[in-house]
């Protein structure tokens, strides 16, 4: 064994890769559950790959068959039904352990000065999840899977002078057709997965040129010993290897009991209309996103103002599209003299607590119905959503921050 990996490692460097990443890879020894959600981003990551390639073994992406082969999957597939609810509770599951790998950034400002591109590789991985997620969801050519599609492809087709052209070429078709289907499977299957794939390369790598935060947000390479280590540093390998399969013990019993005993969440990860297969004659009463789209669609709906001659649906698709782009700016936005929340002013505090709650409050409101309270309420959420960024600038300068200490704690 030993002489194989000499052989292997002459040709290719795999024991400097190894120490580099792994046993030589020196990360703060403060990390906390907070820092768990990388690598359970990773294990959901492929379980979605394992299992979307044994459900593409049976599935097929055309308008007359897909709906039958789903059942076909579901009955008479051998395990059919436990390879499609891993993948369709991965899905939710991917949203969720991702959301909470972001808000960890926020709170610990993991996306400030040196880890900018961290954060950029980052958001570009949360814009083709999203895109992965919606190819996807048209695949089991349900109701909601037809209908969703048609309300997203038409928001393009608020974009003045070229929309309506842009829809129809990205429908290849005058409505969602088989056309549409074939085309959202070769990118659900192939093109966005080996992007999200080189993303999540580049991440890590870009990560480990820098090095961890951690919840002080202490720069620990500024603190070495006589051997060059971080004195606040313990290698990757074995300690936070061991630490995050205890992580995963606990998510994967979180994760089976959903898949074993709830695989549609109430309608949340598998929505009630996609049980009927799709009718282009029958438009669904209340047409709503899966759960981790509804923050935006919330924004959406909350926008309509007629301005420069615009309608309000344009500007709907606007505030959602800056809703997600003003997260890539972030970095330049915190402005504060400290990163950890834990060191920040109370002003600081209160913005993000403003931010988690017109973020659920708004994934609530683009779950219900809409209504004028709603839409209201919509539009309050919106403000207060961007507020947090918009101000950023001002409120993390003017606060008075907590002196950081000289080596981490806890
Ligand atoms: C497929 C999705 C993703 C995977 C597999 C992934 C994986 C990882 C891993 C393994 C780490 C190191 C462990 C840790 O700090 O938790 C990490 C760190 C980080 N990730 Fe991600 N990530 C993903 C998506 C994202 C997204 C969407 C963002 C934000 C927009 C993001 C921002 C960060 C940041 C800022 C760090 C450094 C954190 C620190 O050092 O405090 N990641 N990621």
């Amino acid at each position: 064994m030993q002489k194989l990996i000499q052989w292997i490692d002459a040709r290719l460097p795999i024991i400097d890769a190894y120490e580099r990443h792994l046993s030589k890879y020196y990360a703060p020894k403060n990390f906390n559950v907070w820092y768990f959600f990388g690598s359970l981003s990773l294990l959901v990551l492929v379980n979605q790959l394992v299992t979307g390639i044994w459900l593409t073994m049976s599935y097929n992406p055309t308008a007359e068959g897909a709906f039958a082969s789903v059942q076909y999957i579901m009955r008479d597939v051998q395990w059919g039904w436990l390879i499609r609810y891993l993948h369709s509770t991965g899905a939710s599951a991917f949203f969720i352990v991702v959301y909470l790998h972001m808000f960890r950034g926020l709170m610990y400002g993991s996306y400030r000065k040196p880890r900018e591109l961290v954060w950029i590789f980052g958001m570009t991985i949360y814009l083709c999840l999203m895109a992965e997620a919606f190819f996807g969801y048209l695949l089991p050519w349900g109701q909601m899977s037809y209908w969703g599609a048609q309300v997203i492809v038409n928001l393009f087709g608020a974009i003045p002078g070229i929309g309506n052209d842009l829809s129809l070429w990205i429908r290849g078709d005058y409505l969602i057709s088989g056309i549409t289907l074939n085309r959202f499977f070769a990118l659900h299957v192939v093109a966005v997965p080996i992007i999200l794939l080189a993303l999540v390369v580049m991440h890590i790598l870009a990560l480990h040129e820098v090095g961890s935060n951690n919840p002080d947000g202490i720069e620990i390479k500024k603190n070495k010993d006589e051997n060059g280590i971080p004195k606040d540093g313990i290698p990757f390998h074995p300690y936070y290897t061991v630490h995050d399969i205890c992580a995963v013990a606990v998510f994967l019993f979180v994760f089976c009991a959903v898949v074993f005993f709830f695989p549609t969440l109430g309608g949340h990860f598998l929505e009630t209309p996609n049980f009927e297969p799709s009718n282009p004659l029958k438009t669904p009463p209340h047409i709503e996103p899966v759960w981790y789209f509804t923050p935006f669609y919330a924004m959406l709906r909350a926008v309509h103002v007629n301005l420069f001659g615009l309608p309000g649906k344009f500007w709907g698709v606007v505030t959602m599209g800056a809703a997600i782009a003003i997260l890539f700016v972030l970095p330049w936005l915190d402005r504060s003299p400290v990163k950890s929340i834990r060191y920040k002013g109370w002003l600081s505090k209160i913005f993000l607590l403003i931010f988690v709650i017109s973020f659920c409050s708004l994934a609530y409101l683009g779950m219900v119905p809409p209504s004028p309270t709603h839409n209201t309420w919509g539009s309050i959420m919106t403000v207060l959503y961007f507020s947090y960024f918009i101000l950023m600038p001002f409120y993390t300068r003017m606060e008075k921050t907590k002196p950081v200490p000289e080596r981490v704690t806890g």
